[in-house]
């Protein structure tokens, strides 16, 4: 129903916001026919936000990268879940700029490996500058690519870089970077949130996976996501996360 002509009936779900608010809630808002619908949305006591804020962050304080994956196997539902988690991310002209390619296939996940590991070797011999190095040593990777063949299953993110107009032409996306990089923490929350583990792996550079995967020339792959559960000896870097003063300045009158 287009929000316009809603008769100014309150909608069912708006909860106590819409209960409060003795004026109509709904405008006009659009310059033409394209439909509205009501905002779903719960407004929730402040120790109930606060409850929320607080395990939302404890849960995803415990999310780690993991290197070190079991070939234990994964629902495909799983993986579903995950990719519609992240591709539920706000994104750029609300074009949706990203394909999702789910691989559950030993031979083919051998071949993003191999062709991975041709990459790395000549990455981390040959093409790292000393100042890249410098912060990956103390992450312990290298060129063996292991959690490719190990993992059930490799998720590859592609950003497409361009789409098809209603009139055939080819035309721009727009934030498709920063949109694909929004639906990759979305997913990767996801993973995290159902129990399994992840890592974003970049191996550089990426050209390969176009071809292997069958992508077109307007995408472009931007993450490489092996998932499944941590291996039963999984080591991580004891690394730690900078404290809110060192990651945040707030201008806050009211402190
Ligand atoms: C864009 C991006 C690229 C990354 N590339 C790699 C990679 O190629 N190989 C790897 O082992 N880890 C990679 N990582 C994982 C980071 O090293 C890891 O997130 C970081 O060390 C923080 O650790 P944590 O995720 O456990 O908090 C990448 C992470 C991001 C966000």
């Amino acid at each position: 129903m287009n929000a316009r002509h809603n008769g100014g009936l309150t909608p069912p779900n708006l909860g106590l916001r819409a209960l409060m608010n003795p004026e109509p809630i709904f405008e006009s808002r659009t310059m033409d026919d394209r439909p509205f619908i009501p905002l779903h949305w719960t407004e929730r006591l402040h120790d109930d936000m606060l409850r929320r804020a607080e395990l939302n962050y404890s849960e995803l304080s415990e999310r780690r990268t993991t290197r070190d994956f079991s070939d234990r196997d994964v629902d495909r539902r799983l993986i579903e879940l995950a990719i519609l988690s992240g591709s539920t991310a706000p994104n750029g002209a609300h074009l949706q700029p990203w394909t999702w390619v789910a691989i559950r296939n030993e031979e083919l996940q051998k071949r993003v490996r191999e062709a991975a590991e041709h990459e790395e070797r000549k990455t981390y011999s040959e093409r790292m500058p000393e100042a890249w190095s410098e912060v990956l040593t103390p992450l312990g990777t290298d060129a063996v690519k292991a959690h490719l063949t190990d993992a059930p299953w490799v998720v590859v993110l592609f950003k497409q870089k361009k789409r098809q107009r209603s009139n055939g032409e080819w035309g721009p996306t727009y934030y498709a970077t920063e949109s694909c990089g929004i639906a990759a923490g979305m997913f990767i929350q996801a993973v995290h949130n159902m129990g399994l583990v992840t890592l974003t792996h970049t191996p550089s550079p990426m050209g390969f996976l176009r071809e292997l995967l069958e992508r077109p020339r307007h995408e472009e792959a931007v993450l490489v996501m092996p998932i499944g559960y941590p291996a039963e000896d999984a080591m991580i870097p004891d690394i730690h996360r900078k404290t809110l003063d060192q990651v945040a300045v707030f201008f806050d009158e009211q402190s």
